[in-house]
């Protein structure tokens, strides 16, 4: 396990770490400001913009009539997300951008727009949708195995419930930019703070009507994605770019967190209907559960979104019978995409929800129901969708965090604590996570690397995965620096750039580290390669006595340092640079029937909580969290570390604190941060104890057999709500399940005691 320092940590902390917005700027640069929709739904019949276009530094505006090519920015090719709309369908929606000296002017400008609707009926909520009829933005999902209906009718025991799960707003610190500059011919060049260059180019290059190859992009390093940069900086960047080539001039646009806020997706909330039957122990016989999606005004990313809320609907948990449906309903909010995790964490508190009523149901600790449904090793190992789990170690890894929590002494002092009657209340939960890595695109699982070695013996390292806080180019760094067996810092990572890595996937699925690892240790053992056979011939040594030991190259029985040897390589003429490329092995998906093997593998974890609660307010702590994280060998302890405190964090606000909420008009008014909650550094836990399963390696060849890290934690903060849920129930003597909703906020915590004082009394 080796320990480095994330690469840019400490630019990070002191500021001096470039993103796009400090970068220098290029003489002449305009700024762009979009204007947005203020009806949720409609027709534009008349717009004037002439106070536009004559407000005080004003070069220009765009509509959709400036755009050359297509435009549509929809990454389903589905045609249905407009980068300025004429049909609105969301409060918020870009209809025009205008251009203007300083920022300033421009975001003043875009104010002084008069647009007359034709106002249409809309809504903003599923199960309005549902009850309309509103249409699906794609087609849906079932996922089946066995009989569930029949097994149902029969079970012993039977349970039928109904959850809410808000979304989440991805709040990234660096809110979504991009700057395009214009070349000769058709070309521009995009910074664009993305997860996905490839995707921008194709959509600049569309909206332009121009071949891929005039458009390069670029990114150094998101200020955090988490999702949110997979498909929605496309907008950004094609405004920059339309209006850099429309003016000739460099162009920004970033807009205000506000706007940020409203004209862009978030998490999807969904509804669960849930029907489940088990029997005296607690033991699952069949499931049948219902997944409806707020997806917002287009399709975006809702089909595989929704699709992996089904993959996770088990989490850790064998279902004999199976039967789940995906409903991705269109509603008239912005369109929602991906969010750490991509509809997984929605799938699994539903999951989680089932195990919390067996247990309330039977009077049992819920972690004994649990065990008593973990897939299998031998048998009792094949999910809803057919893939067998063949790599299960949650059994292991939950004993062990059960011991190192001291979990049955402190949850025994919890019910004694609650015994007392007292205002303040306590609970405590351990929940597992199993979480499939992979893209279920499968064409989505390939990368790209582009390695050289300069005569000096530095080394260049580029490759197409993108750099969001998440410490992905670090980790290729330390492969290269292992391959080469040189110094970190004799490694320079660069920008992700479309003209260096061609083709590339979107740095997601939290498969940055094993596409981009491998295809940049495939691009040095080409190198390596070469470096090999022109020893052997220039020292007349085999193969086996040519050895890369720390700066230094051991050749028979003499010895060159890594830049002496690099160099006599390059005066022999040895190619020093290579392209790599990687696609993972092994992995297929057939979505219409609902079956394959759509992961490589399933990366593990489990955590325990214990929280406080103020039954007379509602409001609540987290006194202790545990954690056990599986990352098979880990690349970088660190890093793996700071991804699963930071992952179990971001879980814990979209539970708890973040809530998300349209009025009647349809309109966000949830965003700001006055507004809007993302937890405090003061809201993590106040014991916190984070843990590798140092124990676990990867069983498939993954990159030094570790496992992907950046999602499978967010899930981890399951544990909060539940341990939440308990010491609710304490009100009723965990008589019913207290069916606590996500995002339990202290007034939704409030409300759930008060639905039970009343259920106790009734
Ligand atoms: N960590 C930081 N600091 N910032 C981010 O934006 N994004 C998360 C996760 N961790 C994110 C992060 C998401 S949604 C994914 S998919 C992975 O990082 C992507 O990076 P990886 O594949 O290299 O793990
Ligand atoms: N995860 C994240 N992003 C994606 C996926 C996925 O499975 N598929 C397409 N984009
Ligand atoms: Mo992460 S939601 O796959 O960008």
């Amino acid at each position: 396990m080796k320990k480095s320092n994330h690469d840019s940590a400490h630019k990070h902390v002191t500021g001096e770490a470039i993103y796009i917005d400090d970068m220098v700027e290029p003489t002449g640069l305009v700024h762009a400001y979009l204007g947005l929709s203020e009806i949720a739904h409609g027709k534009i019949i008349e717009m004037d913009l002439s106070a536009v276009e004559s407000a005080t530094g004003v070069i220009g505006v765009l509509t959709k009539d400036s755009v050359p090519g297509s435009n549509d920015i929809s990454p389903t090719g589905k045609n249905d997300d407009p980068i300025f709309a004429q049909d609105i369908n969301f409060y918020g929606q870009p209809i025009f951008a205008v251009v203007a000296k300083t920022r300033a002017q421009a975001r003043y400008a875009a104010t002084l727009a008069k647009i007359e609707y034709e106002q249409l009926p809309h809504l903003t909520d599923v199960l309005e949708a549902r009850k309309q009829s509103y249409p699906h933005v794609t087609e849906p999902l079932t996922l089946k195995r066995g009989d569930a209906p029949t097994t149902l009718e029969q079970a012993p025991k039977r349970i039928q419930g109904s959850m809410r799960i808000g979304g989440q707003d991805h709040f990234y610190l660096e809110s979504h930019i991009a700057m395009a500059i214009p070349g000769e011919d058709d070309d521009v060049l995009v910074y664009s703070s993305t997860q996905h260059p490839s995707e921008v180019q194709h959509m600049v290059s569309h909206a332009l009507n121009v071949p891929s190859n005039a458009v390069n992009v670029k990114i150094r390093r998101m200020g955090g994605g988490f999702g949110g940069k997979e498909t929605q900086s496309n907008l950004f960047a094609a405004v920059a770019a339309i209006a850099a080539k429309k003016f000739n001039k460099a162009v920004k646009i970033r807009p205000d967190r506000d706007d940020d806020m409203v004209a862009t997706g978030k998490r999807h909330d969904f509804v669960i209907d849930y029907d489940v039957g088990f029997d005296e122990d607690g033991k699952i016989e069949a499931v049948h559960a219902n997944y409806a999606a707020r997806c917002g005004n287009s399709a975006d990313l809702s089909g595989p979104v929704t699709d992996r809320a089904l993959f996770h609907a088990d989490n850790c948990y064998y279902f004999p019978n199976v039967l789940l449906q995906s409903e991705p309903l269109k509603t008239n909010t912005v369109s929602n995409t991906a969010f750490r995790g991509f509809g997984g964490p929605q799938g699994m508190v539903g999951g989680e929800r089932i195990i919390e009523e067996i247990a309330y149901a039977l009077g049992r600790d819920p972690l004994e129901i649990r065990k008593a449904n973990f897939y299998g090793t031998i048998d009792r190992n094949i999910t809803p969708y057919h893939q067998t789990v063949d790599d299960n170690i949650i059994a292991k890894l939950v004993d062990q965090l059960e011991q190192s929590s001291n979990y049955q002494n402190r949850r025994d002092a919890v019910l004694e604590f609650n015994n007392k009657k007292g205002i303040i209340r306590k609970g405590i939960a351990l929940t597992p996570v199993k979480f499939g890595i992979s893209f279920t695109a499968t064409w989505y699982n390939q990368a790209g690397a582009l390695v050289h070695i300069y005569t000096d013996g530095s080394i260049h390292l580029n490759h197409g995965g993108t750099e969001m806080g998440q410490g992905l180019n670090t980790k290729v760094a330390q492969v290269l620096a292992d391959e080469f067996q040189v110094d970190l810092d004799q490694i320079k990572i660069t920008a992700t750039d479309t003209e260096k890595v061609p083709n590339t996937s979107a740095t997601a699925a939290s498969s940055g580290s094993d596409l981009n690892g491998m295809a940049a240790a495939n691009a040095a053992e080409q190198i390596k390669e070469r470096l090999v056979t022109f020893a052997c011939k220039e020292h007349k040594v085999e193969k086996d006595d040519v050895s890369f030991a720390l700066n230094t190259v051991n050749i028979g029985d003499k010895s060159f340092t890594f830049k002496e040897f690099i160099h006599q390589a390059y005066m022999a003429r040895v190619q020093l640079s290579a392209a790599g490329f990687y696609k993972t092995p092994d992995i297929h998906w057939d979505r219409a029937s609902g079956k394959g093997r759509p992961f490589y593998y399933y990366a593990y974890g489990a955590s325990v909580s214990e929280v406080s609660i103020d039954t007379l307010t509602g409001e609540y702590q987290v006194d202790r969290t545990d954690i056990l994280h599986d990352v098979g060998n880990s690349l970088n302890s660190e890093i793996d570390k700071g991804q699963i405190e930071g992952g179990f964090v971001q879980g814990q606000g979209w539970l708890t604190t973040e809530e998300l909420w349209w009025d009647k008009e349809g309109r966000l008014r949830t965003h700001a941060p006055s507004t809007y909650k993302i937890p405090l550094a003061s809201d993590r836990p106040r014991i916190f104890n984070v843990e590798l399963a140092d124990w676990s390696e990867n069983r498939e060849m993954t990159i030094k057999k570790s496992k992907a890290v950046g999602e499978p934690p967010f899930m981890l903060a399951i544990s909060v709500l539940e341990a939440l849920s308990l010491a609710i129930a304490s009100e009723n003597d965990y008589k019913n399940c207290p069916r606590l909703d996500a995002p339990a906020t202290p007034e939704r915590v409030l409300m759930t005691l008060e639905r039970l004082r009343g259920e106790r009394n009734a």
